[in-house]
């Protein structure tokens, strides 16, 4: 096969509604005064898509009615291929239920498995949405810490014990692979998560968004297919999002194996009016399992460039900067970058980012108050882009030093 596809080429995003480009959209968050910003923030990447991808697309485009549809025939086979031959989980097609997206289902199964006032675990720092959902509810946020050891991010196993045994707490979300901080959880943390979790009577709602996207030397253990006991006692929430660069089409896959819960959770995508909980939307459906089926080849090229990317990021800013600490990245494509050797105050350090040095990152602290002092920068996009705001980085804070 050809392999068609340029991840040096930049595409040009403006005049997309991207959320991550336009220009709008970056003045309000970054309020630099600036018109234009590298913007390596939104968890989306630079790059086309497979042409698979597109050739599915316009092909249903073709057919010029797009009514209600039901399940796609070629989405569940080829979901669960992928997954049989990616992650050595046998998903029942039974089991997969559709949202449109992993923050939706989210918000659906807190709403459902659990009261307002109740508690729901996070591990920050991570991905800001969840602490978002859990409020936005009327529940209430229990942190379990990361904590670094030997310049590893690790969970606190001793304050999840503690942490779960308050009655209050009734779910859990792993995320896995770690966003931002770009851990691979191991098979032995996730057995240790897994039992506290149930000795707690904790319900687990796996979010492995990332789960493709697996740096080399390393490999991406899917919670619920560790024992039938992960499995009944969590909620799985896949995409194939993330990995194929489809965030916009709104698809995502929810695996719950236990039948009562299953049907539980049907009910509330249902009752919140999403007519296809068994097949999701009509592009989104296409999309993803035209990528399962035929993007394998263009997923191994770009785990190579993104691990490329990440080490010349890696390379370049502890070279130029010293006292900046670029974190291993094991999964997914954003990289957690901490800037407190440097000695600059918060405000400082933001200031100097997106007014001398002009880029858009997204700012530590919005992952918790453990990530305060650090940026997560996305290095999905050519790699020309990434220098020119890596040397935009060094040029501002050499300026300010
Ligand atoms: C861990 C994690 N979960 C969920 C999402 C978003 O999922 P969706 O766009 O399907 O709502 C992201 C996007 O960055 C993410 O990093």
């Amino acid at each position: 096969m050809t392999r068609d596809w340029n991840f040096d080429e930049e595409v040009d995003r403006s005049c997309t509604a991207s959320m991550k480009w336009e220009p709008e959209v970056l003045s309000r968050v970054f309020g630099s005064g600036r018109d234009t910003l590298v913007p390596l923030w939104v968890a989306d990447m630079d790059f086309k898509c497979h042409p698979a991808v597109r050739h599915a697309m316009e092909k249903r485009l073709a057919h010029p009615i797009y009514g209600y549809s039901l399940k796609d025939p070629a989405y569940l086979p080829a979901l669960i291929s992928w997954y049989k031959r990616r992650h050595q989980w046998e998903i029942d097609e039974q089991w997969v239920l559709t949202t449109p997206g992993v923050v939706p289902a989210v918000n659906y199964i807190i709403q459902r498995f659990s009261q307002p006032g109740d508690k729901v675990l996070i591990q920050p720092p991570v991905y800001y949405p969840f602490a978002r959902s859990i409020l936005n509810n009327g529940r209430q946020v229990a942190e379990n810490p990361l904590k670094i050891a030997d310049g590893h991010y690790r969970m606190d196993v001793d304050d999840l014990q503690e942490k779960t045994r308050d009655p209050r707490v009734k779910l859990a979300i792993l995320c896995s692979p770690h966003n931002p901080v770009g851990r691979v959880w191991t098979r032995q943390e996730l057995d240790t998560f897994g039992r506290i979790c149930i000795e707690n009577q904790v319900r687990v709602i796996a979010d492995e968004i990332h789960c493709d996207l697996i740096m080399p030397g390393f490999k991406h253990v899917c919670f619920a297919s560790m024992s039938d006991a992960f499995a009944h006692h969590s909620i799985t929430c896949l995409a194939a999002s993330k990995t194929f660069n489809l965030a916009g089409l709104q698809q995502s896959s929810i695996i719950v194996s236990d039948p009562v819960l299953r049907q539980e959770l049907y009910t509330q995508i249902e009752n919140l009016g999403f007519v296809n909980a068994e097949g999701g939307t009509l592009f989104g459906a296409v999309a993803a399992a035209a990528a399962y089926n035929e993007a394998e080849p263009w997923l191994e090229d770009l785990i190579v460039y993104l691990h490329d990317n990440y080490t010349y990021l890696k390379t370049f800013l502890e070279t130029e900067l010293p006292g900046v600490t670029v974190y291993e990245l094991q999964g997914t494509y954003l990289v957690w970058v901490d800037f407190n050797g440097l000695g600059l105050a918060e405000k400082e350090r933001i200031r100097m980012l997106e007014e001398q040095a002009g880029v858009g990152l997204d700012h530590g602290d919005w992952f918790g108050a453990t990530g305060r002092g650090f940026e997560r920068i996305n290095i999905a996009c050519p790699r020309s882009i990434l220098a020119r705001a890596a040397e935009a980085i060094v040029a501002g804070i050499s300026q300010f030093s």
